[in-house]
């Protein structure tokens, strides 16, 4: 049988012609064969065999006629996260979707009125804000607290504030979140939980990075506290198990009204979700593949221990964001004084492609957020490169 072991996540995969966005984007419009592609949040590593597997399964039938999404379907995401979360989701509260981006729209839409706020917690994935905004809603912004340490808290309060008098009717919450690296304690997620509950907002939770949380930190899915509030929860294997090119997530609801309405939503729009490759890669993702992702997460805490070694050694001005969940390490370059244009162009000039802190609003003003979802190899070449390009 087939080791996970660290050889393994070292072999990589090679992704150049692949119509990859993060290799083969980057080389359209870069135009720089000697680049490094460390922004697009997904992983340089094979998906596990046992989506493969199912993959050629489907394959071999050599007809790929209307497929069905069914109980199966739902029962393996259920299965998943009991096992993995501890977290008892009911089979009728899955809505198959395409992205997790598209549930994040049609949640927006079907829990709230034009015109209304949403708030989120910015230094936030940069889509939050188009889903709010392209549906007419107002994006409300509760900015994360940061201490000494460059590690991100809910500010609590200023939520209350802004929940007040009906200002925002729904909270988008990323969690874990990205790019900020933090897994909220059931104590922040009860307090949000709550926050809802006393003014009638409805908790939109992403938890598409649910799975990439490091000891001793656990994951507290929306769904794992009693239900306070109206709640939708977002999820997927695509990041997971590197299949996001697959273009399948789940939408996970307990109110009745408020699924039917999302589920309208997506009819009215046309919006199908679950096609047979997609749904098969997925069903075995959910059901034969943790000891795959049991490797991952090893290999990917110790890209992170040697990324935060490396960088406090060679970059000490940079201030690493403790990353206790993803794997997208979000460095706070502020100290170094360079205006957001000077600190990506000389990054580039060093062949490394990151993500602009400013994809996720204002607050990353003098960040960079980094993927080190890749072979140990490529992530310290570009860790050198990077520092030989921000250092004194
Ligand atoms: C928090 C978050 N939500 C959603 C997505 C995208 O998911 P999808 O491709 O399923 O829309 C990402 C991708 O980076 C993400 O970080």
């Amino acid at each position: 049988m087939e080791r996970f072991d660290r050889a393994y996540f070292d072999a990589g995969v090679p992704r150049v012609g692949t119509d990859s966005v993060k290799w083969d984007g980057m080389l359209a419009e870069t135009g720089d064969r000697d680049m490094l592609p460390m922004w697009v949040a997904d992983m340089d590593f094979p998906s596990p065999p046992a989506v493969y597997d199912a993959l050629a399964g489907v394959l071999a039938r050599r007809t790929w006629g209307y497929t069905i999404s069914g109980e199966a379907d739902a029962q393996a995401l259920c299965g998943f996260w009991a096992r993995r979360h501890g977290v008892t989701l009911d089979p009728s509260w899955v809505l198959q979707s395409p992205c997790v981006v598209t549930g994040l729209r049609v949640a927006v839409q079907a829990a709230t009125e034009p015109g209304e706020g949403v708030l989120v917690q910015p230094p936030v994935y940069g889509p939050f804000f188009a889903s709010i905004k392209d549906a007419g809603r107002r994006v409300v912004e509760s900015p994360l607290a940061r201490d000494a340490r460059g590690r991100y808290s809910m500010d609590l309060a200023d939520m209350e504030n802004r929940l007040r008098g009906g200002q925002a009717r729904a909270v988008m919450l990323c969690s874990p979140h990205n790019p900020c690296g933090r897994v909220w304690s059931r104590d922040e997620m009860q307090a949000v939980m709550a926050l809802c509950a006393r003014y009638g907002a409805t908790l939109i939770c992403d938890e598409i990075h649910a799975d990439f949380v490091y000891a001793p930190n656990r994951h507290v899915s929306v769904m794992a506290l009693p239900a306070a509030c109206k709640r939708v929860m977002l999820c997927a294997a695509s990041k997971t198990f590197n299949v996001a090119g697959l273009e399948q997530s789940a939408i996970v609801c307990d109110d009745e009204a408020l699924r039917a309405r999302m589920a309208a939503q997506m009819n009215a729009s046309g919006v199908k979700a679950g096609n047979a490759f997609a749904l098969a890669a997925t069903r075995a993702a959910y059901t034969g593949c943790d000891a795959w992702l049991d490797g991952l997460l090893c290999y990917l805490a110790e890209n992170r221990d040697a990324a935060v070694a490396f960088l406090r050694e060679t970059l000490p001005a940079v201030v690493v964001t403790p990353l206790e969940a993803t794997y997208l390490l979000w460095l706070d370059c502020r100290a170094l004084g360079l205006p957001q244009e000077e600190l990506l162009s000389r990054v580039a000039a060093a062949h490394v492609k990151v993500n602009d802190g400013l994809f996720f609003g204002e607050l990353g003003r003098g960040f960079i957020r980094l993927n080190i979802g890749c072979p140990r190899a490529q992530l310290m070449e570009a860790l050198r490169r990077i520092a030989g390009a921000l250092g004194a």
